[in-house]
């Protein structure tokens, strides 16, 4: 069950260069369309907690709308001091026009 995709947005409700906030298991997760690429990362700055729904994305970089931290839509990996601490980052697989996101525990996401 955990190790399951689950789809939560079509490929038409989200442009490039926007970000999307689904409910999945409980967390809330921030899917973005990066240049047609889509990720996904929790929807949760690890500085402060605010939501990241909404901040721009640039380079694959999200900047958090609260301190303007920016984090890689990729790696989850942060800039600056207030970035120390990576974004959890969730496998993402588009099937036909369906977004799949699939979560991973945060020891699973490190191996
Ligand atoms: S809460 Fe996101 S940068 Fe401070």
């Amino acid at each position: 069950m955990e190790n399951a995709f689950h789809q939560v947005i079509s490929v038409e409700e989200l442009a490039p260069g926007q970000s999307k906030a689904v409910e999945l298991e409980g967390l809330s997760v921030l899917v973005c369309n990066v240049k047609g690429e889509f990720l996904a990362v929790e929807n949760r700055c690890t500085h402060q907690a605010s939501e990241l729904e909404g901040g721009r994305i640039r380079n694959g970089m999200i900047s958090c709308p609260l301190h303007g931290v920016m984090f890689d839509l990729r790696t989850g990996c942060g800039r600056g001091p207030l970035g120390k601490v990576p974004l959890r980052t969730f496998a993402v697989q588009v099937i036909g026009d369906q977004v799949h996101v699939r979560l991973t525990e945060p020891a699973e996401a490190q191996a």
